[in-house]
């Protein structure tokens, strides 16, 4: 059937909606550096675990009266020119494209963690759109290309389609379509705390995405960062199969301070730090020196995120109180890859 001025019905949708709810992931084996800019691939593998009391949800509703696609979050609408709202339109259209459809989407995001400090605001919320979009267009793709697809909007969504132990893989091909994400171990099997040491609430200066391009194009260590991934994935993908805390502990610490340390080697340099940061990582290292199951691990952006065992949760707890710089304190555990809500 053709409407009267002609257009193909397959651009003629009824409204179609759907809701998804996704998780922000930590990574313990950093990503830093892409491969490919235009297709998003990055350098590096990386490790992460996908958290549970963080979250996105996002309801996106592909309406045939609207005449752009219109991206809210947290209640605020994003400017048709800024760099969120230019993502979220990309990262339509190939979903459109997949599904034949032309109509545009009303997309509102909702977080319940600060957006832009360093808690990976960008993984769930683009893993949360990716499988909102795929259910309401009936497209029912599977976990890799939903991966893929997420990971296109930002490298770390890719790994908050999934739940629990989480890899980011590096890929071969030059299409990108083997940089997916795959499960190393469910959340379930090695229920570990993350206790977030909020230190600032305000949006980075840099963001991650221009801070590893800067530093791709000008640290001199670059290639170094990118010779000593396999490495640390290796060790990290063995400690989490063997549940080995403090081995998990030491790769994940020494990939988080490798990682700063290329930053800050960048012209000019990238500090992500506050004092109040600086002063968690020594709380932690002493903590763990007295034999507490401790460790940190920092991102593009001051907070601090203590993994831990549960029994030392407590501790962990009294310990960031202490500091400060510490405005707030997050608690939160392991959880699920994103999912459609409604
Ligand atoms: C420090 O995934 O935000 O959190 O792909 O450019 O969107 P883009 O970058 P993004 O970078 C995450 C960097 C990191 C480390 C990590 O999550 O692996």
């Amino acid at each position: 059937m053709r409407s009267s001025a002609g257009t193909n019905t397959r651009n003629v949708v009824a409204v179609k909606q759907a809701t998804a709810l996704a998780h922000p992931n930590i990574a313990l084996v950093k990503y830093w550096g892409k491969r490919d800019g235009a297709l998003n691939l990055p350098a590096v593998g990386s490790i992460s675990i996908t958290l549970d009391t963080l979250q996105t949800t996002t309801r996106l509703q592909f309406d045939p009266t609207l005449k752009r696609d219109r991206f809210t979050l947290d209640g605020v609408d994003a400017a048709d020119d800024s760099e969120s709202a230019r993502r979220v339109v990309q990262c339509l259209d190939r979903l459109r494209e997949l599904a034949g459809v032309g109509t545009y989407a009303d997309v509102q995001s909702e977080n319940n963690f600060p957006t832009a400090a360093g808690l990976a605001s960008s993984a769930s919320g683009f893993a949360a759109i990716v499988v909102a979009a795929d259910k309401a267009l009936g497209l029912n793709l599977d976990r890799n290309k939903l991966s893929e697809l997420a990971r296109r909007g930002s490298g770390s969504a890719a790994r908050s389609i999934l739940g629990g132990f989480v890899e980011l893989h590096h890929g071969k091909k030059p299409d990108g379509s083997d940089c997916v994400a795959s499960a190393l171990r469910d959340a379930a099997d090695w229920p570990l705390a993350v206790t977030v040491g909020v230190i600032s609430r305000k949006t980075k200066k840099i963001s991650s995405t221009s801070g590893m391009e800067a530093t791709r194009k000008t640290s001199p260590w670059y290639a170094g960062w990118v010779e000593g991934a396999e490495s640390d994935l290796a060790i990290a993908r063995d400690a989490i199969a063997a549940r080995d805390f403090e081995k998990l502990a030491t790769v994940s610490e020494h990939s988080c301070l490798k990682m700063h340390a290329l930053a800050l080697s960048a012209r000019p340099g990238l500090l992500y730090w506050y004092g109040a940061t600086v002063e968690g990582i020594h709380r932690v290292r002493e903590l763990r020196a007295a034999g507490h199951a401790v460790f940190f691990t920092i991102d593009a952006g001051p907070q601090l995120k203590v993994v831990s065992e549960k029994s030392a949760v407590e501790v962990v707890n009294d310990a960031l109180g202490e500091i400060a710089g510490v405005q707030d304190i997050l608690h939160t555990g392991l959880g699920d890859g994103a999912r459609v809500i409604a």
